[in-house]
């Protein structure tokens, strides 16, 4: 019998904590020691930016197959968030945010334009498309659950490290300070969505899949970053 579904939710939100490798990777542990270069900082930055590039456009297409209104609401909303700033007071859009994160860290917005991802970031773009496509409760527990209900947690110990660290300022450390508010809410909302839609043990066995198909493409875009930005690094290869 499958269990209750907000046993459930609250099983899978500790496994998503437990196992997030935005947490445990090497990559992190690495920065989260102050000993990652600032070179291979600089190359994740610039995989963040191919995700949140595309960010918008895949919750579009969560939005365009949800077919409950107050869920739906949400996510145009959230839309709203990532593409004008909505909700802020100087309603920056979220890519220009990170756009003054990454010149923070050196990249100019010219490069950020001009640059191709690494493969593995772009099989993880890929892959949550492939979820906003298959449904809306697959994109919502893509998104929103897997990636963006960790961020607030994770963003805490980041941005005093980024601060502290790597010296960025304040128009650069605007992105960690919004997201640390703004996905408080989109967790929750996610953690609604999939309360509603994990009744039955078929529900909650591909929402698990989703899940870890979602964490294994974020360690493997890490382990490439980790690959080419630290051991190649250090052997000067
Ligand atoms: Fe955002």
């Amino acid at each position: 019998m499958a269990p209750d579904p907000e046993k459930f939710v609250s099983q899978i939100t500790k496994e998503i904590r437990d196992r997030n490798p935005r947490l445990i990777h090497p990559l992190w542990k690495t920065f989260l020691e102050r000993k990652l270069p600032v070179g291979a900082v600089r190359l994740w930055a610039r995989q963040h930016y191919a995700f949140l590039y595309h960010a918008p456009m895949i919750i579009s297409r969560v939005h365009s197959r949800c077919l409950d209104i107050e869920f739906r609401k949400m996510l145009a909303e959230n839309i709203a968030t990532e593409e004008l700033g909505m909700g802020d007071p100087e309603q920056i859009p979220h890519i220009e945010l990170w756009i003054r994160t990454c010149e923070g860290l050196g990249i100019s917005r010219e490069e950020l334009a001009e640059d191709t991802p690494l493969p593995e970031t772009t099989e993880m773009i890929n892959w949550l498309y492939e979820c906003a496509d298959r449904s809306f409760v697959d994109g919502v527990t893509a998104i929103n659950f897997t990636l963006e209900s960790v961020v607030p947690d994770i963003y805490k110990e980041q941005y005093r490290i980024f601060r502290d660290h790597y010296k960025l300022d304040d128009r650069a450390l605007l992105h960690f300070r919004v997201h640390m508010r703004d996905d408080v809410e989109h967790g929750n909302f996610a953690k609604r969505v999939i309360t509603r839609y994990a009744a039955s043990a078929e529900d909650q066995r591909r929402i698990r899949e989703v899940v870890e198909r979602t964490l294994a493409a974020e360690e493997k875009m890490l382990d490439a970053v980790y690959r080419q930005g630290v051991l190649s690094a250090q052997t000067g290869s």
